[in-house]
């Protein structure tokens, strides 16, 4: 095989990254001091709608931060949904609790009936606490994932968490600059409207920082807390005086410089992501059995991810052999994340109603979606596609 290949996600650093990380080492201030991490959060936050942000050293470090901020506690429960990259789940673990998982929607989002059945149905609440009748635990918390760009359903989730006193953390890594167009939350993007919003920025997200995260909240005590917290929680920073347990996840200049600079960009990397979306669909729209999915009526999507639903009874190949027959001709994709109430560390943990994320788990494909695909590179994908 000759042909380059086309990776899933790789960023684009084309912008003014190399000019602010130069600016960096020229006045030599790469820590987590630089100015930079100030200008960066203070950036995200515009770019959010929230008045506070915090920089972290990932999206995870974010993730973890805000269950201690949201008063999760060891032997609590926390609704997750079962699609999702494992890392809002471990953060669960990380604070002692342990994580519910809840089926998906058609948008790959946490289904706001289960969660509503389950709250209902198979929990008592007292008018204070939610209390899971088969584990007995307190259900203090959901994070709601918004899968691959989709926005999940916030408004429904929110008024179920108002209902039974659930915090929520949104975990927006995967949708920078996805956001609302209807009902109570129009105009709002996500990761604005829980109690706390994370994003992560790593190297395959819609903007990167190589490695980085950001908490962002409306709540000031959370932001002041969540300063605190990711800066070893220091109470003296001359004596170095700790009255609580802190944490190293900090952002550093670097990573931020690198922030400011992706961020200038991710209007222009929003509109081609969802311009080659586009190209795919209409070419797809010629194979019977290969669709994508879409984004939901009442939300914007940076689509971050392009997922396409293989049926092959339509098409000829499952999705494996088709993952085979692109992965040979150079082209990478990704099939789902396995589902979470399959991993080892969480095989024990209630698993609700799950029945549409074993569905999508054996068709879904993630194919080529990186802000620099060319036209000839969609052209390539869609040509193995065709030929069956
Ligand atoms: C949904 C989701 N949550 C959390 C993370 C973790 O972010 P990080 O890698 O920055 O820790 C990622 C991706 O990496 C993610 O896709």
């Amino acid at each position: 095989m000759t042909e380059k290949i086309i990776p899933l996600s790789v960023p684009s650093l084309k912008g003014n990254e190399f000019k602010y990380v130069k600016e960096c080492i020229d006045t030599e201030w790469v820590s987590s001091a630089g100015s930079y991490v100030d200008k960066f959060a203070k950036e995200m936050a515009s770019y959010a709608g929230t008045k506070y942000a915090i920089a972290c050293s990932s999206g995870t470090a974010a993730l973890h931060t805000a269950l201690i901020l949201t008063g999760v506690e060891a032997g609590d429960e926390v609704i997750v949904p079962d699609v999702t990259f494992i890392a809002p789940v471990n953060t669960v673990r990380y604070v002692g609790a342990n994580p519910v998982f809840i089926d998906c929607d058609d948008y790959l989002n946490i289904d706001a009936d289960k969660l509503a059945s389950f709250c209902e149905e198979e929990c008592d609440f007292t008018g204070e606490k939610l209390i899971n009748k088969t584990s007995g635990a307190r259900v203090r918390a959901i994070i709601p994932v918004h899968i691959f760009g989709n926005p999940a359903e916030m408004e429904r989730i929110m008024d179920l968490a108002v209902k039974y006193g659930l915090k929520v953390t949104e975990d927006a890594t995967e949708s920078v600059g996805s956001y609302y167009r209807e009902g109570k939350y129009a105009g709002r993007k996500t990761g604005s409207v829980g109690d706390i919003g994370c994003y992560s920025f790593n190297g395959n997200k819609i903007i990167t920082t190589g490695g980085g995260g950001m908490i962002v909240t409306n709540n000031p005590e959370y932001a002041q807390k969540a300063d605190y917290l990711t800066n070893q929680a220091k109470d003296d920073t001359v004596r170095y005086v700790h009255n609580e347990t802190g944490y190293n996840y900090r952002m550093n200049n670097i990573q931020a410089a690198i922030g400011c600079a992706q961020l200038e960009k991710i209007e222009e990397y929003i509109d081609t992501k969802r311009k080659n979306f586009n190209i795919y669909k209409d070419a797809l729209a010629d194979i019977d059995g290969l669709e994508l999915v879409e984004e939901p009526s009442y939300g914007f999507s940076n689509f971050w991810y392009y997922s396409l639903l293989v049926d092959k009874e339509k098409y000829g190949l499952n999705r494996e052999e088709l993952m085979k027959k692109l992965d040979e001709s150079g082209i990478q994709t990704r099939p789902l994340w396995q589902l979470n109430h399959r991993q080892m560390p969480y095989k024990d943990c209630q698993a609700y109603s799950i029945e549409k994320a074993e569905h999508y788990y054996d068709r879904l494909l993630n194919i080529p979606c990186s802000v620099g695909l060319k036209p000839e590179d969609i052209k390539r994908v869609l040509g193995v596609m065709k030929d069956v």
